[in-house]
This record gives C-alpha cells, structure tokens and sequence, in this order.
C-alpha cells in the first residue's frame, strides 16, 4: 500500500511515485489501491491539471518530496561540463538545487507558486532563477545546454504545446533529459490508479517519438531508480529519455 512517512518537525513525505500518481488522479493517498478496481479510464478534467490543483496537492503537506535528487538525474549529468539548464516542473525544487551546487546555472519552472516558494527557501542563496509559469502558455525565453524533466505530469493538449516547449528549449548542442514511472510496472505491482490513463499525459515515449533529424538519442531504456532514503515501496523502475540536439 502507500505509505506516508511522517518525522517530527514537518508534515508528511510521500514516496514520490504513488504520491504523485495519487495526486495526478486524485485517489486518496492513504487508500491502497485493490485488484478489481475500475478499469475504466476517463479523461480527467482538465482543472486537475491547473495551477491551483497543484498549489492545493503541495499545500496539503508541508514537504510533498524527499529532498533528494532524482537517480536518472544524477546519474545522467555528473559527468557533464555545466552550462545553463532548465529544470521542467520542478517541484520543491531538489533537482534544480542539485544542478546550481555543481556550477549550472539553472532557471527551475513550476506551475505551482506553493512548491516554488519552498524550493526557493530551500536553496537559500544559490543563484536559481525561479519561474512559476505553465509550462504549455508561458513557455520560458532562451536556450538551454540542459533540459530536465522529471515525472512531469503534463497533460497532453491538441497541439502538443508543452512537447514543443520542451524541444525547443534545447539549445544545439544541448541535452534533454526526459523520466517518468515505468507504466507497465506500475501497472504489474497494480499501483494505477483508478481514472488514469497515461494518453492524456506526455510520456518519455511520446517525446522520442517527436525526435527526428536534429536530434541524437544517447538514451532510451527503463532502467532501476534508485529511491530515495525511507522509501519503503516495490521498486517501480524508471523510463528514461537522453538526447542530443545536433
Ligand atoms: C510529479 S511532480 C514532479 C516534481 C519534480 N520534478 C520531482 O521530480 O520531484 C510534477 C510537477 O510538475 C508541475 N507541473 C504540472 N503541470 C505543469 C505545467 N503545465 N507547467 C509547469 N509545471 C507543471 C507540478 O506543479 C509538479 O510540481
């Protein structure tokens, strides 16, 4: 089942994959989800998806986030020379922190001025250019050497705004980097919440697919995450997505 994780001295710390499948869909997160459940998979309204849901999901907890970097990211960028980046959805912002201690120069976007408010306090004085912004209608000015998008949770829209956003953020030369939970295991340890249907959101899939010319795939595998510390969940690997703009 979903478990929470509480310490003193602050609120609740969900695992990050059912936390944020949970919350995507709206399933209550103290509720396993059983064998049986309704396979039918409406699409959700687009309000779950607003800025206000999100401030509303962040503000229910104190910290929603480990903390921690994500593996694919780590494991992904160390050993790149560091240039500027964009941090896609970035939460309370534990990526985009990660990246400016080792010398990028980072702009993190987030749809949600709650989680944005807490990475900004988190990072004290590092120099992050925070933005909250919808990433599909506000799509931030400039390229970039690094894109990063971690579990992103946007919502498909009929002209595939924040998948064109993403791309042409991408400098050339630059890399973008594209994770998300692995469906099918989701699916296997029966995690998937009823009302989910991944269609209606952009998957690391969905991007390799719009790469063509110009583009260099360096990596396209699902691959083990590493979870963060107190993770106490089945091990959901990672979908993960690394191309070169060439
Ligand atoms: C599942 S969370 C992942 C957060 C972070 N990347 C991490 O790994 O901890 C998805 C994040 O995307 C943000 N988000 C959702 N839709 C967005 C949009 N259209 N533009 C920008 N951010 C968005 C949410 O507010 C949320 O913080």
């Amino acid at each position: 089942m979903i478990r929470s994780l509480s310490e003193p001295g602050r609120s609740v710390e969900l695992p990050r994959p059912f936390a944020e499948m949970a919350r995507l869909f709206a399933v209550q997160v103290r509720r396993p989800y059983r064998r049986g459940m309704s396979t039918h998979h409406p699409n959700p309204p687009a309000e779950q998806d607003s800025t206000e849901s999100w401030n509303s999901r962040y503000g229910e907890v104190a910290q929603r986030w480990s903390g921690h970097a994500n593996s694919a990211l780590v494991d992904a960028v160390a050993s790149l020379p560091p240039g500027n980046a964009m941090e896609v959805g970035c939460g309370e912002g534990a990526d985009a922190i990660w990246l400016a201690r080792r010398g990028w120069a980072v702009t993190a976007l987030d749809i949600s001025a709650v989680a944005v408010s807490r990475a900004r306090a988190a990072a004290g004085g590092l120099p992050i250019t925070w933005l909250v912004a919808d990433l599909a209608t506000e799509p931030p000015v400039g390229a970039f050497d690094l894109v990063s998008v971690q579990y992103p949770a946007l919502r498909k829209g009929p002209d595939d705004a924040a998948v064109a956003a993403i791309l042409n953020a991408v400098d050339l030369g630059g890399r973008l980097l594209v994770v998300g939970h692995n469906l099918a295991a989701l699916r296997a340890h029966h995690r998937m919440p009823a009302g989910l249907d991944p269609d209606h959101y952009v998957l690391p899939d969905d991007i390799a697919r719009r790469l063509g010319e110009g583009w260099a795939i360096e990596v396209h595998e699902t691959r083990p995450r590493r979870q963060p510390p107190g993770y106490d969940g089945p091990d959901i690997p990672d979908d993960v997505l690394l191309a070169r703009r060439c």
